[in-house]
């Protein structure tokens, strides 16, 4: 793993020589590309083994009182998660454009949003507020959906009990600025500095990797994401996107 220090010599090597920037780049490129690579490869057996457990256990339903059987069964769903979220990780940084109604997209997701709470039988109440108007936005629909669905995660994750979540969008002439605030846990000073790092998780069954993710997705559309916290209190993610 890269230190920041490296990094630093690196992108000065980068600056002062053109053949090295080129040759830097296409290592990169290449590294992003093993790795998922790797990660694809060892999901596909993966997911083979799954589905042959999900089958024995349709066929032989006394598998379930066995011992450790609901765990491995958590288990295999978690590795291929965790595989498939460092697959995504790793080209966060390429971006498919498209233009789309950011409004519709955001609605879209809270009404999602809004339906999993209720089957849920959750205590969290959620609302949003979604003006119309925000008009179109460039960027990666997909990738940003996935940055939306990441934070309203965090926000229920961060509740037990009652408690309430909100999704706010609003837009100047040349920002757009998207919210999500949470009434949960909150986050201390000993972490905060370092939630926005890949495999930095404080929760069981956490990979970590959501907000790290996140941050690339917006820093690769020059936006930014930020977080103010107080514990016991709550949470309030802002990100904000150049138009
Ligand atoms: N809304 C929030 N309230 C409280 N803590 C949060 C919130 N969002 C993130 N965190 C903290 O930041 C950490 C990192 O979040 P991140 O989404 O990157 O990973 P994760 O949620 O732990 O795992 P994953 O997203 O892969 O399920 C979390 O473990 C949690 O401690
Ligand atoms: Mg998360």
């Amino acid at each position: 793993m890269l230190h920041n220090i490296d990094i630093n010599k690196m992108n000065a090597l980068m600056e002062e020589n053109h053949d090295a920037k080129q040759i830097i780049t296409q290592l990169l490129d290449n590294h992003h590309e093993t790795v998922s690579t790797i990660a694809h490869e060892i999901r596909n057996p993966l997911t083979l083994i799954s589905s042959s457990l999900q089958v024995m256990e349709i066929q032989h339903p006394e598998v379930q009182e066995f011992p450790h059987w609901k765990q491995t069964m958590e288990d295999v769903d978690f590795v291929c998660q965790l595989l498939s979220e460092l697959s995504t990780f790793n080209n966060g940084d390429t971006l498919h454009y498209s233009v789309f109604s950011i409004e519709r997209l955001l609605k879209n997701i809270a009404v999602s949003f809004a339906i999993s709470l209720d089957s849920e039988d959750s205590d969290v109440e959620f609302t949003s507020d979604i003006p119309s108007g925000l008009g179109d936005f460039t960027g990666d629909k997909v990738k940003l959906e996935e940055v939306f669905l990441n934070l309203l995660k965090n926000a229920k994750e961060s509740i037990s009990g009652e408690g309430s979540i909100n999704l706010f969008a609003s837009r100047t002439k040349d920002t757009l600025t998207i919210k999500c605030k949470d009434t949960g846990c909150g986050i201390s000073e000993e972490i905060i500095d370092y939630i926005f790092e890949p495999f930095k998780t404080y929760k069981e069954g956490g990979t970590g990797l959501g907000l790290s993710l996140s941050k690339r997705i917006i820093e690769s559309h020059g936006g930014t994401i930020s977080v103010e916290s107080k514990i016991d209190e709550g949470s309030m993610f802002t990100i904000k996107l150049p138009i």
